[in-house]
C-alpha cells in the first residue's frame, strides 16, 4: 500500500477585484494531478518556478484548503483534516523549507528550536529532552555544542542541517522537502543531500523532493514528476525521465542540466539551443489550443507523459 496517495488534486485561490473584494478570477495552481508514493521511496517533483509544485507540498501538509480530489496517507483519507489541528497525521508528516533561515527563530538557541517540537508533543523531562537533541545533532552531523548557540552563527549549509534535526525529531513516515537545497553553494548542496540520503536509510523515510533542478533531484529521487502550468507533463522511473523522455518540456529540463565536464560544454550549449528552438516549433503538440497540458497517457508500466489522445501509442520504453 502506498503511503502517500493523491488524486486528481486542485487547489485554485481565488483572485480578489474591486473595493468589495469579490471574488474576480482564479489562479489554478494545482488542476488535477495524482500520484502515489510507496513507504522508504523518493518522488521527486521539478519544475519551474510557479508551476504549483509548493502548493501541492501544502495540500500534503494540510496548510492550504482543496478545490478538489482527496489526499491518502497509509490508506486514509486526510482531507477531511485540512484547516484542522490533527496532531497524530502532524506528527507523521513534516517539512523542510529552503529558506530555513527564515523559519529559525533567531532569538532562539538551537536547543529551543530542535526541542520545540518535542515540547508539543512529548512528554519529555530536561534530561530526556537534551539526550534526545544531541542525538538529533549527531545524525546531522553537529555537535553538542551546537544546542547552546544560535542560528546567525551557523553557516548555511549548517543552519539546513538544524532544520532537517527538526523535521526528524518526532520519528515522522513522511518528509516534504521544498527546495531543500536551492539556497546552498554547490559544494554544500551535496553534502545536504547525503544527510538526507543517510537519514532517509536510518529512519526509512519517505521523500516527497520538491525541485527546479532536475540536476539535483537526480540523485536523490528513483520516481520523477515533471510538471509545467500547474499539472504533471511527465511522470515515471528515474530512468525512463532521464533517458526516454516523452514530453518536449522534459527534454528542454534535461538540456538544461548544467555539464560538470567542461570538455562537454560546447557541444551542451548547441544542444540546449537546438532544444529551445524544437521547443517553440513543437510545443503546440504538447498542450491544447488553450496552452493546457493533457492527461497522462501510458508509455510503459513504470511511465506515462501527457499527450494528446490522437498522438500514436509510445511504443514502450526502449
Ligand atoms: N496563497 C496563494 N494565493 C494566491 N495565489 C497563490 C498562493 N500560493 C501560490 N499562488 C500562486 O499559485 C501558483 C503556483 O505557486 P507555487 O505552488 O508556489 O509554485 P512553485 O512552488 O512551483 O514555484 C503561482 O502562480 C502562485 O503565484
Ligand atoms: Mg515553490
Amino acid at each position: 500500500m502506498p503511503l502517500l496517495e493523491v488524486k486528481d488534486l486542485k487547489v485554485h485561490f481565488p483572485i480578489k477585484g474591486g473595493i468589495l473584494g469579490r471574488t474576480v478570477g482564479w489562479v489554478k495552481a494545482v488542476d488535477g494531478v495524482s500520484f502515489s508514493v510507496e513507504p522508504g521511496q523518493t518522488l521527486g517533483l521539478v519544475g519551474e518556478s510557479g508551476s504549483g509544485k509548493s502548493t501541492i507540498g501544502k495540500a500534503i501538509l494540510g496548510l492550504v484548503p482543496l478545490t478538489g480530489g482527496n489526499i491518502f496517507f497509509d490508506g486514509e483519507d486526510i482531507t477531511r483534516y485540512i484547516g484542522k489541528n490533527h496532531s497524530a497525521y502532524r506528527k507523521c508528516v513534516q517539512m523542510i523549507f529552503q529558506d530555513v533561515y527564515s523559519s529559525l527563530n533567531p532569538k532562539k538557541r538551537v536547543l529551543d528550536i530542535i526541542a520545540e517540537p518535542l515540547r508539543n508533543f512529548e512528554n519529555q523531562t530536561k534530561t530526556e529532552e537534551r539526550y534526545s537533541v544531541d542525538e538529533l545533532l549527531a545524525i546531522v552531523g553537529l555537535t553538542p555544542a551546537a544546542a547552546l548557540k544560535y542560528p546567525h552563527e551557523f553557516s548555511g549549509g549548517q543552519r539546513q542541517r538544524i532544520g532537517i534535526a527538526r523535521a526528524i525529531a518526532l520519528k515522522p513516515k513522511l518528509i516534504v522537502a521544498d527546495e531543500p537545497v536551492s539556497a546552498l553553494d554547490l559544494s554544500v548542496q551535496a553534502q545536504v543531500l547525503n544527510y538526507l540520503k543517510d537519514i532517509q536509510q536510518e529512519l526509512h523515510l519517505t521523500y516527497f523532493f520538491i525541485s527546479h533542478d532536475l540536476g539535483v533531484v537526480r540523485h536523490m529521487c528513483e520516481t520523477l514528476a515533471i510538471m509545467h502550468n500547474a499539472r504533471f507533463v511527465e511522470f515515471g522511473s528515474r530512468e525512463s525521465i532521464y533517458n526516454n523522455a516523452r514530453h518536449i518540456y522534459t527534454r528542454k529540463l534535461i538540456a538544461a542540466i548544467p555539464d560538470t565536464d567542461p570538455a562537454l560544454r560546447d557541444a551542451n550549449a548547441r544542444q540546449r539551443q537546438q532544444l529551445a528552438d524544437e521547443y517553440e516549433r513543437e510545443k503546440e503538440q504538447f498542450y491544447n489550443k488553450d496552452g493546457q497540458v493533457y492527461d497522462l497517457k501510458e508509455v510503459s508500466s513504470t511511465h506515462f507523459a501527457a499527450m494528446p489522445e490522437s498522438s500514436p501509442p509510445g511504443g514502450g520504453d526502449a
